[in-house]
Protein backbone atom coordinates (compact mmCIF):
# COMPACT_ATOMS: atom_id res chain seq x y z
CA UNK A 1 0.00 0.00 0.00
CA UNK A 2 1.70 3.29 -0.98
CA UNK A 3 1.52 6.32 1.72
CA UNK A 4 2.24 4.65 5.07
CA UNK A 5 5.53 4.12 4.77
CA UNK A 6 6.92 5.29 7.88
CA UNK A 7 3.95 6.66 9.10
CA UNK A 8 3.30 6.34 12.46
CA UNK A 9 -0.44 5.23 13.43
CA UNK A 10 -2.40 4.89 16.44
CA UNK A 11 -5.20 2.09 16.26
CA UNK A 12 -7.16 1.84 19.45
CA UNK A 13 -8.77 -1.30 20.00
CA UNK A 14 -6.22 -2.81 18.16
CA UNK A 15 -5.99 -5.94 20.18
CA UNK A 16 -8.51 -8.07 18.46
CA UNK A 17 -11.07 -8.32 15.28
CA UNK A 18 -10.88 -5.46 12.51
CA UNK A 19 -8.47 -3.40 14.53
CA UNK A 20 -5.92 -6.09 14.47
CA UNK A 21 -6.69 -6.37 10.81
CA UNK A 22 -5.87 -2.54 10.63
CA UNK A 23 -2.73 -3.10 12.52
CA UNK A 24 -0.90 -5.76 10.60
CA UNK A 25 -1.91 -4.72 7.35
CA UNK A 26 -0.82 -0.95 8.36
CA UNK A 27 2.55 -2.79 9.64
CA UNK A 28 3.01 -5.02 6.65
CA UNK A 29 3.09 -1.81 4.45
CA UNK A 30 5.60 -0.05 6.77
CA UNK A 31 3.67 1.77 9.00
CA UNK A 32 5.04 2.29 12.24
CA UNK A 33 1.62 1.02 14.25
CA UNK A 34 0.76 1.84 17.98
CA UNK A 35 -1.27 -1.25 18.85
CA UNK A 36 -3.91 0.32 21.83
CA UNK A 37 -6.18 -2.03 23.56
CA UNK A 38 -7.45 -2.38 26.78
CA UNK A 39 -7.86 -5.88 27.05
CA UNK A 40 -11.54 -6.48 28.57
CA UNK A 41 -14.72 -8.45 27.46
CA UNK A 42 -16.94 -7.64 24.85
CA UNK A 43 -19.07 -5.12 27.30
CA UNK A 44 -15.81 -3.10 28.36
CA UNK A 45 -15.71 -5.29 31.92
CA UNK A 46 -12.14 -6.27 33.10
CA UNK A 47 -8.97 -5.32 31.56
CA UNK A 48 -5.47 -6.92 30.57
CA UNK A 49 -2.53 -6.47 28.39
CA UNK A 50 -2.42 -9.87 26.22
CA UNK A 51 -4.65 -9.01 23.16
CA UNK A 52 -2.29 -5.81 22.49
CA UNK A 53 0.86 -7.86 22.98
CA UNK A 54 -0.50 -10.36 20.96
CA UNK A 55 -0.57 -8.16 18.06
CA UNK A 56 2.77 -6.34 18.46
CA UNK A 57 4.36 -9.77 18.78
CA UNK A 58 2.14 -11.05 15.55
CA UNK A 59 3.56 -7.52 13.59
CA UNK A 60 7.06 -8.18 15.00
CA UNK A 61 7.75 -11.65 14.00
CA UNK A 62 7.01 -10.70 10.36
CA UNK A 63 9.33 -7.77 10.43
CA UNK A 64 7.07 -5.09 11.07
CA UNK A 65 7.02 -2.07 13.85
CA UNK A 66 4.79 -1.95 16.40
CA UNK A 67 4.26 -0.56 19.98
CA UNK A 68 1.31 -1.95 22.77
CA UNK A 69 -0.43 0.37 24.63
CA UNK A 70 -2.96 -0.92 26.80
CA UNK A 71 -4.66 2.64 28.41
CA UNK A 72 -8.39 3.18 28.00
CA UNK A 73 -9.67 5.82 25.67
CA UNK A 74 -12.69 6.55 27.68
CA UNK A 75 -10.56 8.78 29.69
CA UNK A 76 -8.63 11.76 29.24
CA UNK A 77 -5.62 9.97 31.41
CA UNK A 78 -6.11 6.87 28.93
CA UNK A 79 -6.32 8.91 25.77
CA UNK A 80 -2.94 11.13 26.84
CA UNK A 81 -1.25 7.77 27.67
CA UNK A 82 -1.45 6.60 24.18
CA UNK A 83 -0.25 9.70 22.16
CA UNK A 84 2.65 9.39 24.66
CA UNK A 85 3.72 6.09 24.08
CA UNK A 86 3.65 6.93 20.41
CA UNK A 87 5.79 9.76 20.94
CA UNK A 88 8.00 7.90 23.01
CA UNK A 89 8.40 5.16 20.97
CA UNK A 90 8.33 6.34 17.31
CA UNK A 91 8.59 10.59 18.14
CA UNK A 92 5.49 11.48 16.05
CA UNK A 93 1.84 10.75 15.51
CA UNK A 94 0.78 10.84 11.81
CA UNK A 95 -2.69 9.01 12.45
CA UNK A 96 -5.20 7.49 14.33
CA UNK A 97 -8.01 5.04 13.75
CA UNK A 98 -10.91 5.29 16.44
CA UNK A 99 -11.65 2.09 16.71
CA UNK A 100 -12.04 0.57 20.21
CA UNK A 101 -15.36 -0.47 21.31
CA UNK A 102 -18.07 -1.99 23.57
CA UNK A 103 -21.29 -3.53 23.19
CA UNK A 104 -24.36 -3.00 25.67
CA UNK A 105 -27.35 -3.55 23.51
CA UNK A 106 -30.60 -3.43 25.11
CA UNK A 107 -33.82 -2.54 24.16
CA UNK A 108 -34.68 1.21 25.02
CA UNK A 109 -37.37 1.03 27.61
CA UNK A 110 -35.21 -1.53 29.67
CA UNK A 111 -31.73 0.15 29.05
CA UNK A 112 -30.27 1.45 32.11
CA UNK A 113 -28.39 4.80 32.12
CA UNK A 114 -25.31 3.00 33.16
CA UNK A 115 -25.60 1.14 29.83
CA UNK A 116 -26.19 4.33 28.12
CA UNK A 117 -22.95 5.96 30.01
CA UNK A 118 -20.83 2.96 28.86
CA UNK A 119 -21.06 3.06 25.55
CA UNK A 120 -21.42 6.58 24.93
CA UNK A 121 -17.94 6.92 27.33
CA UNK A 122 -16.04 4.25 25.28
CA UNK A 123 -17.12 5.17 21.74
CA UNK A 124 -18.11 8.45 22.08
CA UNK A 125 -16.04 10.28 24.47
CA UNK A 126 -13.15 7.77 23.25
CA UNK A 127 -13.63 9.29 20.19
CA UNK A 128 -13.50 12.73 21.21
CA UNK A 129 -10.28 11.51 23.97
CA UNK A 130 -7.90 10.38 21.66
CA UNK A 131 -8.85 12.86 18.70
CA UNK A 132 -8.53 15.50 21.15
CA UNK A 133 -5.16 14.03 21.91
CA UNK A 134 -3.46 14.01 18.75
CA UNK A 135 -4.66 16.81 17.32
CA UNK A 136 -2.49 19.57 18.39
CA UNK A 137 0.31 17.22 17.06
CA UNK A 138 -1.21 16.99 13.76
CA UNK A 139 -1.86 20.59 13.67
CA UNK A 140 1.67 21.43 14.01
CA UNK A 141 3.38 19.63 11.61
CA UNK A 142 1.02 20.28 9.41
CA UNK A 143 -0.42 16.40 8.45
CA UNK A 144 -3.06 14.01 10.13
CA UNK A 145 -5.11 11.22 8.99
CA UNK A 146 -8.02 10.59 10.86
CA UNK A 147 -10.66 7.46 10.63
CA UNK A 148 -13.18 6.98 13.07
CA UNK A 149 -15.53 3.82 13.42
CA UNK A 150 -18.84 4.30 13.46
CA UNK A 151 -21.93 1.73 12.17
CA UNK A 152 -24.57 1.94 10.27
CA UNK A 153 -26.71 0.96 13.52
CA UNK A 154 -25.58 5.15 14.22
CA UNK A 155 -26.33 5.64 10.33
CA UNK A 156 -29.63 3.99 10.19
CA UNK A 157 -30.62 2.65 13.49
CA UNK A 158 -30.86 -0.88 14.99
CA UNK A 159 -32.66 -2.34 17.16
CA UNK A 160 -31.30 -2.53 20.75
CA UNK A 161 -28.55 -0.17 20.14
CA UNK A 162 -30.03 3.37 20.61
CA UNK A 163 -26.39 3.80 23.34
CA UNK A 164 -24.42 2.34 20.69
CA UNK A 165 -26.42 4.33 17.54
CA UNK A 166 -26.66 7.22 18.89
CA UNK A 167 -22.78 7.37 20.18
CA UNK A 168 -21.66 6.02 16.59
CA UNK A 169 -24.01 8.95 14.91
CA UNK A 170 -21.79 11.60 17.48
CA UNK A 171 -18.80 10.67 15.72
CA UNK A 172 -20.48 11.53 12.36
CA UNK A 173 -20.89 14.39 13.77
CA UNK A 174 -17.39 14.90 14.66
CA UNK A 175 -15.65 14.19 11.97
CA UNK A 176 -17.80 16.48 9.77
CA UNK A 177 -16.27 19.45 11.66
CA UNK A 178 -12.88 18.00 12.12
CA UNK A 179 -12.94 17.85 8.07
CA UNK A 180 -14.08 21.71 7.82
CA UNK A 181 -11.51 22.59 10.88
CA UNK A 182 -8.66 20.12 9.63
CA UNK A 183 -8.15 20.99 5.91
CA UNK A 184 -6.38 24.31 6.38
CA UNK A 185 -3.62 21.74 8.47
CA UNK A 186 -3.96 19.07 6.40
CA UNK A 187 -5.85 17.04 8.22
CA UNK A 188 -8.10 14.44 6.86
CA UNK A 189 -11.27 12.85 8.64
CA UNK A 190 -13.32 10.22 7.92
CA UNK A 191 -15.71 7.68 9.55
CA UNK A 192 -15.80 3.57 8.48
CA UNK A 193 -18.63 2.06 8.89
CA UNK A 194 -17.68 -1.76 9.07
CA UNK A 195 -19.26 -5.03 8.39
CA UNK A 196 -16.77 -7.64 9.65
CA UNK A 197 -17.33 -11.34 11.38
CA UNK A 198 -15.74 -10.41 14.86
CA UNK A 199 -16.75 -11.26 18.55
CA UNK A 200 -18.56 -8.15 18.85
CA UNK A 201 -21.18 -9.52 15.81
CA UNK A 202 -20.41 -13.15 16.67
CA UNK A 203 -24.29 -13.33 18.12
CA UNK A 204 -25.74 -10.55 15.97
CA UNK A 205 -25.49 -12.06 12.65
CA UNK A 206 -26.84 -15.42 11.42
CA UNK A 207 -23.02 -17.63 10.94
CA UNK A 208 -23.99 -17.96 6.94
CA UNK A 209 -23.50 -14.17 6.85
CA UNK A 210 -20.32 -13.65 9.22
CA UNK A 211 -19.12 -16.34 6.57
CA UNK A 212 -19.15 -13.74 3.98
CA UNK A 213 -17.62 -11.03 6.18
CA UNK A 214 -13.96 -11.59 7.10
CA UNK A 215 -12.45 -8.77 8.97
CA UNK A 216 -9.22 -8.43 7.11
CA UNK A 217 -11.34 -7.11 3.57
CA UNK A 218 -12.50 -3.89 5.13
CA UNK A 219 -8.36 -3.39 6.57
CA UNK A 220 -7.59 -1.78 3.00
CA UNK A 221 -10.53 0.75 2.57
CA UNK A 222 -9.67 2.40 6.06
CA UNK A 223 -5.52 1.69 4.97
CA UNK A 224 -6.29 4.52 2.16
CA UNK A 225 -8.01 6.41 4.66
CA UNK A 226 -5.25 6.72 6.99
CA UNK A 227 -2.64 7.20 3.42
CA UNK A 228 -1.03 9.82 1.65
CA UNK A 229 -2.93 8.88 -1.09
CA UNK A 230 -6.25 9.86 0.45
CA UNK A 231 -7.29 13.60 0.05
CA UNK A 232 -11.27 13.31 1.23
CA UNK A 233 -12.48 14.78 4.10
CA UNK A 234 -15.70 13.98 6.30
CA UNK A 235 -17.02 11.06 4.19
CA UNK A 236 -18.86 7.90 5.72
CA UNK A 237 -17.39 4.58 3.84
CA UNK A 238 -19.48 1.46 4.49
CA UNK A 239 -17.51 -1.73 3.89
CA UNK A 240 -17.72 -4.86 4.07
CA UNK A 241 -17.86 -8.49 2.55
CA UNK A 242 -15.72 -7.03 -0.46
CA UNK A 243 -18.27 -3.86 -0.58
CA UNK A 244 -17.09 -0.37 -0.72
CA UNK A 245 -19.63 2.53 -0.76
CA UNK A 246 -20.26 5.80 0.48
CA UNK A 247 -22.63 7.26 2.58
CA UNK A 248 -23.66 11.14 2.34
CA UNK A 249 -26.98 13.02 3.61
CA UNK A 250 -29.53 13.82 0.98
CA UNK A 251 -31.70 17.21 1.43
CA UNK A 252 -34.98 17.25 -0.70
CA UNK A 253 -36.08 20.23 -2.92
CA UNK A 254 -38.82 20.52 -0.02
CA UNK A 255 -40.86 23.41 -0.16
CA UNK A 256 -40.97 27.10 0.22
CA UNK A 257 -43.59 28.91 2.44
CA UNK A 258 -44.76 32.02 2.18
CA UNK A 259 -44.06 33.45 5.57
CA UNK A 260 -44.98 30.89 8.98
CA UNK A 261 -47.35 27.81 7.58
CA UNK A 262 -49.90 26.64 9.62
CA UNK A 263 -49.99 22.79 10.91
CA UNK A 264 -52.51 21.81 8.37
CA UNK A 265 -50.48 23.90 5.35
CA UNK A 266 -47.35 21.35 6.43
CA UNK A 267 -49.92 18.32 6.52
CA UNK A 268 -51.03 19.23 3.17
CA UNK A 269 -47.79 19.48 1.88
CA UNK A 270 -45.93 16.90 3.74
CA UNK A 271 -45.66 14.69 0.65
CA UNK A 272 -43.53 17.05 -1.22
CA UNK A 273 -41.94 18.11 1.81
CA UNK A 274 -40.45 14.35 2.30
CA UNK A 275 -40.10 13.84 -1.25
CA UNK A 276 -36.74 12.56 -2.09
CA UNK A 277 -36.85 12.44 -6.13
CA UNK A 278 -34.70 15.69 -6.87
CA UNK A 279 -32.88 15.22 -3.55
CA UNK A 280 -29.22 17.07 -3.83
CA UNK A 281 -26.11 16.58 -1.22
CA UNK A 282 -27.22 18.37 2.24
CA UNK A 283 -25.32 21.40 3.00
CA UNK A 284 -24.75 23.19 6.31
CA UNK A 285 -26.79 26.72 5.22
CA UNK A 286 -25.17 28.80 8.44
CA UNK A 287 -21.31 27.07 7.27
P1 LIG B 1 -14.01 -6.13 18.84
O1 LIG B 1 -14.77 -6.30 20.11
O2 LIG B 1 -13.33 -7.34 18.27
O3 LIG B 1 -12.90 -5.00 18.97
C1 LIG B 1 -13.01 -3.90 19.80
C2 LIG B 1 -11.73 -3.78 20.59
O4 LIG B 1 -11.76 -2.59 21.37
C3 LIG B 1 -11.52 -4.95 21.56
O5 LIG B 1 -10.29 -5.58 21.28
C4 LIG B 1 -11.56 -4.31 22.92
O6 LIG B 1 -10.72 -4.92 23.88
C5 LIG B 1 -11.15 -2.88 22.61
N1 LIG B 1 -11.64 -1.92 23.61
C6 LIG B 1 -12.86 -1.89 24.20
N2 LIG B 1 -12.93 -0.86 25.06
C7 LIG B 1 -11.73 -0.23 25.03
C8 LIG B 1 -11.22 0.91 25.69
N3 LIG B 1 -11.95 1.58 26.58
N4 LIG B 1 -9.95 1.29 25.40
C9 LIG B 1 -9.19 0.61 24.51
N5 LIG B 1 -9.64 -0.50 23.87
C10 LIG B 1 -10.90 -0.91 24.12
O7 LIG B 1 -15.04 -5.52 17.78
P2 LIG B 1 -14.86 -5.10 16.25
O8 LIG B 1 -16.00 -5.68 15.53
O9 LIG B 1 -13.49 -5.36 15.77
O10 LIG B 1 -15.14 -3.53 16.33
C11 LIG B 1 -14.21 -2.52 16.01
C12 LIG B 1 -14.96 -1.23 15.83
O11 LIG B 1 -15.81 -1.31 14.67
C13 LIG B 1 -15.87 -0.86 16.99
O12 LIG B 1 -15.84 0.53 17.21
C14 LIG B 1 -17.23 -1.29 16.52
O13 LIG B 1 -18.26 -0.59 17.16
C15 LIG B 1 -17.13 -0.97 15.04
N6 LIG B 1 -18.08 -1.69 14.23
C16 LIG B 1 -17.93 -3.03 14.00
C17 LIG B 1 -18.85 -3.69 13.20
C18 LIG B 1 -18.68 -5.09 12.82
O14 LIG B 1 -19.43 -5.56 11.91
N7 LIG B 1 -17.77 -5.84 13.40
C19 LIG B 1 -20.04 -3.00 12.66
C20 LIG B 1 -20.06 -1.59 12.92
C21 LIG B 1 -19.12 -0.98 13.70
Amino acid sequence: MPGVEDRVIIVTGAGGGLGREYALLLAAHGARVVVNDLGGARDGSGAGTSMADSVVEEIRAAGGRAVANYDSVATEAGAAGIVRTARDEFGAVHGLISNAGILRDKGFQNMTTAEWDAVVQVHLYGGYHVVKAVWPHLREQGYGRIVVATSTSGVYGNYGQSNYGAAKAGLVGLINTLAIEGRKYGILANAIAPMAATRMTSDIAPPELLAKLPPAQVAPVVGYLVSDECTDSGSVIVAGGGQVHRVQYFQSQGVAFDGTPTIDDIAERWKDITDMTAAQPGVNPVG
